[in-house]
């Protein structure tokens, strides 16, 4: 299994570090077999397998049941869990009490937090305890509503310039990674210079360390509309859907099953049954 060293090293040698989110156990065994770097068990979990419609609703019980499954699936890759919304806010001991349940419950190999502000104290307090924790930037989905909905961050120079000082005080805080969301893609490139640890961008261009997708937004599977910064690589949604309407419509038209999906008895046993 890759481990901070790997990634630090993956970034002084230009290697672009791959990662996917997960959430159960066939999606890791598949994030697993098409070698990808890092796994996230991401909170993303609430909207695209849950239904929910924002992350919010997500608990650290969910953070935990998941990544138990994705640890099942894919036991020899890196895994990042998020810690969802609130459970890193309360205090310091709540912080560090909800990261110790999910790395002794889950599997995981580090958390992922996202903002910076007092949540740099939060980075910090974690590194100390040793659980290596993940950063996150830029667009932060738990906080959408202060944000005032998913959209682009860092576009004007004050927001840019406080984006960068951010990132210098996650790596400083013990951050392993730094992920960088929905940031123009020149920030992101800036960041990714000035900063040690590998930066993983997501609708942050192409000059960073790494970059994540989620899942389902990568197989184009049960998701409605995507934003801009993703490549949708297939139709799963569609694959399915055919499959189902043809079980249903072999199932009502009685082809389905056919004699090979059957068990039968030996003729000679039947007649001693009812012969
Ligand atoms: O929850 C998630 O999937 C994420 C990625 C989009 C970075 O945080
Ligand atoms: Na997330």
């Amino acid at each position: 299994m890759k481990t901070k060293t790997d990634f630090l090293k993956m970034k002084e040698t230009k290697e672009p570090i791959v990662m996917l989110t997960a959430y159960d156990f066939p999606s890791a065994k598949l994030a697993e077999a098409a070698g990808v770097d890092m796994i996230l068990v991401g909170d993303s979990l609430g909207m695209v397998v849950l239904g929910y419609d924002s992350t919010i609703p997500v608990t650290v019980d969910d953070m935990i049941h998941h990544t138990k499954a994705v640890r099942r699936g894919a036991m020899n890759t890196f895994i990042v869990t998020d810690m969802p919304f609130m459970s890193y806010h309360l205090s310091k001991e709540d912080a560090l009490r909800n990261a110790q349940r999910i790395m002794q419950q889950s599997g995981a190999n580090a958390v992922k937090v996202e903002g910076a502000d007092q949540v740099i104290d939060v980075i910090r307090a974690l590194t100390q305890a040793g659980v290596p924790v993940v950063a996150h930037l830029g667009l932060t989905p738990q906080s959408v509503g202060v944000l005032g909905g998913y959209k682009v961050q860092g576009k004007d120079a004050e927001s840019a310039r406080k984006l960068l000082n951010d990132a210098k005080l996650c790596e400083q805080a013990g951050a392993i990674a730094l992920v960088l969301e929905c940031v123009p893609k020149q920030i992101a490139a800036e960041i990714t210079k000035q900063l040690t640890i590998p930066t993983i961008g997501i609708g942050a261009g192409d000059e960073v360390d790494g970059q994540v997708l989620v899942y389902h937004d990568v197989l184009g599977y049960g998701v409605g509309r995507v934003p801009k910064f993703v490549k949708t690589y297939a139709n799963v949604q569609e694959v399915i859907h055919n499959a189902l309407i043809s079980y249903v419509t072999e199932v009502k038209l009685r082809q389905f099953p056919e004699s090979a999906h059957m068990f039968t008895m030996k003729e000679e046993e039947w007649v001693a049954l009812y012969g």
